[in-house]
């Protein structure tokens, strides 16, 4: 969704707001713009399309006047109410053109704002609802814009990070955020403000991540933070553990291929830090706060949508298995307003990349409101999940940058193991059963490895499919929702239609659209359904579809049926996915580039969706 960066110190602005725009791409968006504060007054440039229209808008003016300033803020919009416009594009000012907004989020009630500023003389210019904000704090400025904004913030319903400035205040922006992400960087003798952390770090890895309905002050040498009566409260910081250095392509063409090869080392880093050596190896969630207690819960709920609800998926067969639990895994936009039934003595396990989803965030209250306790799997430390969770289990994934999820996907698996396992001990799983997983769990960095190492044989055969117009995957168990997961991936970065069926169901309809277009890629690492999964790749052959099949490299099983086989290393049926979608990831990054796409950033996506 739209991004937000703003900076205050000694260096000329308006290469920083661009540079700190470009970290924020991934989040998706349609437009860009920035606003400078200088000796000039307020300059505002903003630009439909891609942030190089801005750029070349910009290029002449840099160093020459009326961009010269040492603070100011940019956003990156994704559009929700008006069209991809210069117009509508962020900053927005007030009448007299001396308060700039940014802001990421939708106002709800903008419409009656809008009618009830209009009866007070205001003429808009933009369709967006962002720009009653700006004269909003127009309406309540008497030369103070903290008080401004405090005062226009009891007007507003809806969700919002912003970012606002004033030429009559000269030395501060505020910042302030509900229900959007907003972290504060801390530098010397200058501070700045970002949607993400990616956008601060080549300034600061001493951040504070606001809370909701918090204001930061921010100003050349302090931060002050206030609530939303305006009363000044003690923050502390916290400090990033990743460097500018993880935030880059490193070499890669593409975050996303980077971001594949990397889940070695992320897997390794989520594991390692969970797992007690001391003589028999075991489990420790303990220091996360599972303990023995959570033992007593009668179901599990996750929630969580897209990659993330994938995630759960597995975790449901996984918690089934290893817990011998009742689970269920919620799509959380349908969970929210299906008014649910609830057991305080329900898990809830909300999975979240961002840790910012509106609708997970959304399922993860309603939950917490029924008295049941909530684990939150996130990749980001300070995120609102994070905050508002019991207890949080982080994906030690570092920045995932590329829209399309890969990291982040294995290790929130990773993570879903390692509490499935630990609850499974707690319900009474045997020491050689629970160290058999380990010893496996434990073997899945180095066997994801191998995978990478084979991957021209992938991209040999992506290259060969890549203009296939109908790809499906299928599965059973395991494999399902690893079909579920490998479907998206392909149809987020390539644009070829990919659905995902358990196999069972190809009978029921799905065969119906099973022609010598298809390309139907059979998930098998569940070698008691071996046989079934072999009749069902019989079947779309007969109907003339390509045929692949991704399975263990000691099985010869489907030799004779696939036209295609890919192997990965051999680990028990119930980890398989973490390996199986390694070659999936990897057909849908080199389809994208095939086809001449942008794998990081495909079109209509965001990589944070904060608004419903
Ligand atoms: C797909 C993808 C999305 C996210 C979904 C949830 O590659 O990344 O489907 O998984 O938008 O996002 P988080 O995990 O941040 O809640």
């Amino acid at each position: 969704m739209c991004g937000i960066v703003g900076y205050i110190g000694a260096e000329e602005t308006a290469p920083i707001l661009i540079k700190g725009l470009k970290r924020l791409e991934y989040r998706g968006y349609d437009s860009a713009g920035i606003a400078v504060l200088g000796s000039a007054g307020l300059t505002i440039r903003k630009s439909k399309g891609a942030l190089k229209n801005l750029e070349e808008k910009i290029e002449g003016e840099l160093g020459a006047g009326a961009l010269d300033g040492t603070m100011g803020i940019g956003h990156t919009r994704w559009a929700t109410h008006g069209e991809p416009s210069d117009i509508n594009s962020h900053p927005h000012t007030d009448v007299s053109g001396k308060i700039a907004v940014v802001h990421n989020g939708i106002i709800e009630n903008h419409a009656k704002l809008k009618v009830w500023l209009m009866e007070h003389g205001v003429s808009f210019r933009s369709e967006t609802d962002t720009e009653v904000i700006a004269h909003l704090v127009n309406f309540y400025y008497k030369g103070d814009l903290l008080q401004a904004v405090i005062g226009a913030l009891k007007r507003l319903e809806g969700s919002y990070a912003l970012g606002i400035i004033c030429e009559n205040d000269p030395d501060r922006i505020i910042a302030v955020r509900k229900e959007s992400p907003l972290v504060v960087g801390a530098g010397k003798g200058e501070n700045l403000i970002a949607s993400d952390v990616p956008a601060l770090l080549e300034y600061t890895r001493e951040v504070y991540y606001l809370e909701d309905r918090e204001i930061a002050v921010l100003y050349r040498d302090r931060i002050e933070f206030y609530n939303e009566e305006g009363e000044q409260r003690q923050r502390e910081s916290r400090h990033v553990e990743w460097d500018a250095a993880a935030a880059e392509k490193g070499g890669y063409e593409h975050f996303m291929i980077k971001e594949i090869h990397e889940q070695p080392k992320a897997l390794r880093d989520t594991l390692r830090a969970r797992i007690k050596i001391a003589g028999t190896k075991t489990i420790n969630l303990e220091e996360i706060g599972f303990d023995a207690s959570w033992a007593k819960a009668e179901r599990v709920v996750i929630a969580a949508c897209g990659t993330a609800w994938h995630a759960g998926v597995i975790g449901k067969y996984a918690f089934e298995k290893f817990a011998r639990i009742h689970t269920e895994a919620e799509i959380a936009s349908e969970y929210r307003y299906r008014n649910p039934i609830f057991n305080p003595k329900d898990i809830f396990l909300i999975i979240s990349q961002s840790g910012e989803t509106a609708d997970t965030l959304a399922a993860m209250r309603l939950a917490k409101k029924s008295g049941a306790r909530i684990i939150a799997i996130t990749n980001v430390v300070g995120s609102t999940l994070a905050r508002e969770a019991d207890l949080v289990m982080s994906t030690l994934a570092g920045p995932e940058i590329a829209v399309a999820s890969t990291k982040a996907f294995t290790t929130q698996l990773m993570c879903v193991y390692l509490i499935a396992l630990q609850l499974g001990r707690l319900r009474g799983m045997n020491d050689t059963e629970l160290a058999a997983h380990i010893e496996a769990l434990e073997k899945l960095p180095e066997q994801a490895e191998r995978i990478l190492a084979g991957k021209e044989d992938i991209q040999r055969f992506a290259s060969l499919q890549f203009n296939k117009s109908k790809v499906f995957y299928m599965g059973r168990l395991f494999d399902y929702a690893t079909s579920l997961e490998s479907a998206l991936k392909l149809k987020e970065i390539s644009y070829t239609h990919s659905e995902a069926f358990a196999a069972g169901e190809l009978k029921h309809g799905p065969i119906a659209l099973v022609d010598e277009t298809t390309l139907v890629t059979a998930l098998c690492t569940q070698p008691a359904l071996f046989d079934k999964m072999d009749s069902n790749i019989k079947e779309v052959k007969a109907r003339h579809a390509a045929t692949a099949v991704i399975t263990y490299d000691d099985v010869d099983y489907f030799d004779k049926t696939a036209d295609q086989v890919f192997r990965i290393p051999r680990t028990l049926d119930s980890l398989s996915p973490i390996l199986a979608i390694i070659p999936c990831q990897l057909y849908a990054y080199y389809c994208s580039v095939l086809r001449g796409l942008d794998p990081d950033k495909p079109r209509n996506l965001a990589k944070s969706v904060t608004v419903e």
